[in-house]
């Protein structure tokens, strides 16, 4: 049997519980992976974590906020201290409440720090802690490249490679706006600035970081919630502006996040990868036309806008 791509590495994955995270969390052990499930909601961590052991991998679950940098700090303690390294970070986790929507005039200043703590902080936070631990726990296990043949030589020596793994998760919404969503907006904008800077920063080391901007995707969260507000031909509405006729599964964006962390992408850093479908490379003008004949013809159709319409979204 092949060794799986990732046995002996150390992964942390924030908001790893539930969702996105919570399938990157499955994905990345199911490599060979040994992952710390980092979240503030103890017991879906912890079934998580059961989850990945019951299917023969190895996990761990650590309740906490990641916002906060004693927590950040711990995290890559206790990684360092389960796992013997730290590989691979995930910054994936985020939560807000119906306080950070709105326009700069409506946001409150609390909810602004507290929407920026979460959602760019943290990553700075996990950086400014997971990279040294990297740089300490150095090669991941298994990436030996043998003999330098590139063109590094001509600095002396062979570049570090493979040393870690760094992949923030941003948004469509980091790339295109949504009315009245300064702060989610704004913050995974920065996401994408934060992990081209920390590329060029931590290139050097070895250490690679990328972006993935998710469309929308229908997490356990979000299924509920269409449950709750939306209709099949709502669904469908929302599906019909996606080129490829579907909205994202978590796996999706588990599958991106595990070829990023790969040896196959050592020389890929600094960029934003979109997993949309294809949503945010189309021309609005059309799709906007072929909407309109959709919904002339499905005018009981209900979606998630219903319920908080004008209000932020992912
Ligand atoms: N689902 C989508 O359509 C979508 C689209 C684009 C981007 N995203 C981004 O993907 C990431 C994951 O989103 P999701 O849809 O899977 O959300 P989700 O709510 O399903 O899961 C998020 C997880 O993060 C945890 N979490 C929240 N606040 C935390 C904190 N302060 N510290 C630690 N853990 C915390 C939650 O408990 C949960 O387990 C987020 O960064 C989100 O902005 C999601």
């Amino acid at each position: 049997m092949t060794e799986k791509r990732f046995a002996g590495r150390g992964a942390i994955v924030t908001g790893g519980a539930l969702g996105i995270g919570g399938a990157t969390a499955r994905r990345l052990a199911a490599d060979g992976a040994s992952v710390l499930i980092v979240d503030v909601v103890a017991d879906a961590a912890e079934v998580n974590a059961e989850r990945i052991r019951a299917a023969g991998g190895t996990a761990v679950a650590m309740t906490g906020d990641v916002s906060q940098e004693p927590v950040v700090k711990s995290m890559v303690e206790r990684a360092v201290t389960e796992f013997g390294r730290l590989d691979i970070m995930v910054q994936n986790a985020y939560g807000g409440g119906s306080d950070r929507a709105g326009s700069a005039v409506e946001v409150k200043p609390e909810s602004w720090h507290a929407g920026m703590d979460l959602l760019v902080t943290a990553l700075y936070l996990g950086a400014k802690y997971g990279v040294p631990a990297m740089e300490e726990s150095g090669s991941a296990p298994g990436s030996d490249p043998g003999p330098w043949t590139g063109a590094g030589l001509r600095h002396g020596s062979p570049p570090k490679m493979n040393v870690g793994r760094i992949v923030n998760i941003s948004s469509v919404h980091g790339i295109l706006q949504a009315p009245r969503s300064l702060i989610y907006e704004a913050g995974k904008a920065a996401v994408i600035g934060l992990t081209r800077q920390m590329a060029v920063d931590f290139g050097p080391l070895g250490i690679t970081v990328n972006a993935i901007a998710p469309g929308h995707i229908v997490t356990e969260r979000g299924e509920a919630m269409w449950g709750e507000v939306g209709n099949e031909a709502g669904f469908r509405l929302f599906e019909l502006h996606y080129p490829v006729r579907r909205t994202g599964v978590p796996d999706d964006i588990a599958a991106g996040i595990a070829f990023l962390c790969s040896d196959e992408a050592s020389f890929i850093t600094g960029v934003t990868l979109p997993i949309d479908g294809g949503m945010s490379v189309q021309l609005q003008e059309n799709i906007v036309m072929d909407t309109k004949d959709y919904i002339l013809e499905n005018p009981g159709l209900r979606t998630h806008f219903d319920q908080d319409r004008g209000t932020a979204r992912r």
